[in-house]
């Protein structure tokens, strides 16, 4: 119910209630010290709820442990949002490794620039304006975009919470890229929602993550918001891996579907891909 109040506000607006809502807090966790510099307000947190140093340091533990993320790689953030992923990074790359992230919105990318890069030179973050239903009202389209980086730049590569929203040409065409701009056995990190006969069969009986409107090898949360939450079938997407180059060498599958917490890395399923050689 209060999800779909707040979908059905523009992008803008919805920005614009986070902060309103979270003012008192924020101004008061300024006063009294409680936050440091490398954890944004809470009503610019605009990549999800929880707690954003404890989420981040979850999955930076989850690219060290299941994916290989070791101090001296370079790694490439596809949406890097207001840093979650890069802060407890700056904590693991080392003086010979380095870190790239892009985002579509403006607001994050300045506050990684300012917070993170004056901090961690070896970090930094571009502005990209593409378009996404979810987090801007225009921009161009994210299914043409070639990423800004030479080929074989990375050793590592993620992208957390992303894929989850976007449209299938635009996972495609970001699969693409991701391939060219990964080292051959480059590693490269990602969460979805999948759908396979396991998670489908969890569905009938949900109330959140029931992703209702089917569209054959995707299937979405909201009609008047595309980019709200999308899930994708799992053989569509080891297809597609499969012809971009990259291998799928593990999934670890999320408890989103209703599977149990305890057994699960993360909420969403979390998808590691090897850059074929
Ligand atoms: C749920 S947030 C996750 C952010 C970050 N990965 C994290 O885990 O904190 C999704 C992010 O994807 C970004 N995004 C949406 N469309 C994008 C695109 N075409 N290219 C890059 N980033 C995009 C959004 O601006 C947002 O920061």
């Amino acid at each position: 119910m209060l999800r779909s109040l707040y979908y059905a506000l523009p992008p803008a607006m919805r920005f614009r209630a986070r902060r309103l809502w979270y003012a008192p807090l924020d101004l008061w966790e300024s006063i009294s010290g409680k936050r440091d510099a490398l954890t944004p307000p809470r009503g610019l947190i605009f990549t999800g709820g929880g707690d954003f140093r404890a989420q981040g340091d979850r999955m930076a533990e989850v690219f060290r442990r299941h994916a290989g993320l070791l101090p001296r790689h370079r790694v490439l953030d596809i949406g890097s949002g207001i840093g979650r992923i890069a802060v407890p990074l700056t904590g693991i790359l080392d003086a010979s490794g380095s870190y790239e992230g892009f985002d579509v919105v403006e607001m994050g990318v300045r506050w990684c620039q300012k917070r993170i890069s004056t901090r961690f030179p070896r970090f930094q973050f571009r502005y990209v304006p593409l378009a996404n239903d979810l987090y801007r009202a225009d921009g161009q389209e994210a299914d043409q975009f070639r990423f800004p980086y030479a080929d074989a730049d990375f050793e590592f590569a993620c992208a957390i919470s992303v894929f989850t929203h976007f449209l299938p040409d635009e996972v495609e065409q970001y699969l693409r890229e991701t391939s060219r701009v990964l080292k051959p056995g480059g590693t490269f990190c990602a969460t979805f929602f999948l759908l396979n006969a396991a998670s489908e069969a969890l569905l009938p009986g949900r109330t959140q993550f029931a992703f209702p409107h089917d569209h054959g090898h995707y299937r979405l949360m909201d009609e008047r918001v595309r980019a709200a939450n999308v899930s994708f079938r799992e053989d569509w997407l080891r297809a597609l891996a499969q012809g971009c180059g990259l291998g799928i060498e593990a999934i670890h599958y999320g408890y989103w579907c209703g599977r149990e917490k305890g057994e699960c890395i993360d909420f969403q399923d979390v998808v590691v891909f090897r850059r074929m050689k």
